[in-house]
């Protein structure tokens, strides 16, 4: 296995990193989301990378990007490497593309070697659930819950999932054959932390223990609008100052328990004129925590709280779930094989629990699944300024190609099959 630092393998990643960055929907910033034109840009450009080593590619019913690396023997069962292509608004260059991105430079390392599995590298099309508020669109039809509740929901255009998959000129007909193969052997994803960790403990890589559940709902504060001239402060119902109350009120909370983090990302307020007093605030929350006791029970004291505020100015308080996801356990054989890659890279091994959200929580509900960090500079993410540094990414790709050895050796990595 190499031991010098092969600079030119980790500049492609980031060129490439950046490459797809470009195909956005807004000049100026990076803007991805689901089955939008660029996301069109980006499956091409990609088999562009991998066609040329042998790699079939298919774009399933959801959008994803499907391409197989075959195995030395015909038929064999698949390992799954890859993450999302679709990005937050204003996003940087590397959440999610670069583990699409690492899962293409280790098809290229290989250099032609055919190993015991297949390895089929994944682009899923919605992990972030912006365009539809709902994320995991592109990995729950691997798993099968790509369902009628979900083709119908509709985005701020009125649009649904399911005319944007036909808009995308894509096969309604054929979302089950997106569905995993049987005898898939599991799913790894690499992908940069998004926090301040590896850096704080100057670790280039880490194997993720578990990702953390997250609940994300809409809040809607529904009081009365007025002039904002005539109407005495005792006399208002007024839905921002009730929204900015509860506000503080989450952030509150979440600085008290150790562990937790709440969000509100999302404020909007109807009619939205300056001398007018705001009749409806909508809001967005998202709570998170390794414990999903915890995580619940702060959610039951939120909507708690909302309601309190809202008789106390009367006003009324509506509240309704956009996502409930439980914490994901990665699996405990690929979290030992990726130490012992991450020890043969020179590194420390390190285990930790990731905040983010990813895709793996969706494929774990059906297959082996673990994933790989990189130290994330200055802890920023989904923002511009997000990177990775061409050091952590070579010892990324040594990791992922000593982690391939490993399971190609591995008698016990072949013995397991799909769980039902
Ligand atoms: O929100 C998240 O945790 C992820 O970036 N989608
Ligand atoms: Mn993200
Ligand atoms: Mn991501």
């Amino acid at each position: 296995m190499p031991t010098t630092v092969n600079t030119t393998r980790a500049h492609t990643v980031i060129a490439r990193c950046l490459r797809l960055a470009s195909f956005t929907e807004e000049t100026g910033s990076i803007r991805r989301t689901f089955l939008s034109p660029p996301m069109r840009a980006c499956h091409q450009e990609i088999a562009r990378w991998i066609e040329p080593l042998g790699v079939t590619i298919r774009i399933d019913a959801a959008g994803n990007l499907r391409g197989l690396y075959p195995a030395a023997q015909p038929n064999a069962p698949r390992l799954l490497i890859g993450s999302h292509l679709d990005t937050v608004p204003n996003a940087g260059a590397y959440d999610g593309v670069l583990g699409v991105v690492l899962a293409v430079a280790l098809l290229e390392q290989l250099q032609g070697r055919r190993l015991p599995f297949g390895i089929e590298a994944v682009g899923f099309s919605e992990e972030e659930g912006v365009r539809f508020g709902t994320p995991f669109i592109g990995s729950r039809a691997l798993v099968g819950r790509l369902d009628r509740e979900l083709l119908d929901t509709k985005d701020m255009q009125g649009r649904s999932v399911r005319g944007a998959i036909e808009a995308f000129g894509l096969n309604l007909e054929e979302i089950p054959e997106a569905k995993l193969e049987d005898g898939t052997l599991g799913y790894i994803e690499f992908h940069m932390e998004q926090g301040p960790v590896l850096e704080k403990m100057n670790q280039p890589l880490a194997a993720v223990e578990a990702i953390a559940g997250q609940s994300r709902r809409e809040f809607r504060f529904i009081g009365r609008a007025n002039h904002a001239g005539t109407t005495p402060m005792n006399l208002r119902h007024d839905a921002i100052a009730a929204a900015a109350e509860w506000i503080l009120k989450v952030e509150r909370m979440a600085q008290d328990i150790p562990g937790l983090v709440a969000t509100v990302g999302q404020i909007e307020a109807t009619p939205g004129a300056a001398n007018v007093i705001a009749a409806e605030a909508r809001l967005s929350l998202d709570v998170r925590h390794g414990s999903d006791q915890i995580r619940k029970d702060a959610v039951d004291n939120l909507i708690r709280l909302a309601q309190e505020i809202a008789v106390r100015r009367g006003l009324s308080a509506r509240q309704s779930s956009v996502l409930k996801q439980s914490t994901v356990a990665m699996d405990p054989f690929f979290m030992a094989e990726i130490e012992k890659a991450i020890v043969a890279t020179g590194c420390k091994p390190y285990r930790m629990m990731s905040g983010a959200g990813h895709d793996a929580m969706i494929l774990a509900e059906k297959i082996p699944t673990a994933m790989i960090f990189l130290r994330t500079p200055g802890g920023i993410s989904h923002d511009p300024a997000e990177s990775v540094t061409g050091e952590d990414i070579e010892k990324a790709i040594e990791c992922g190609l000593h982690l391939l050895d490993q399971l190609a050796a591995s008698p016990q990595f072949h013995k397991r099959t799909i769980r039902a």
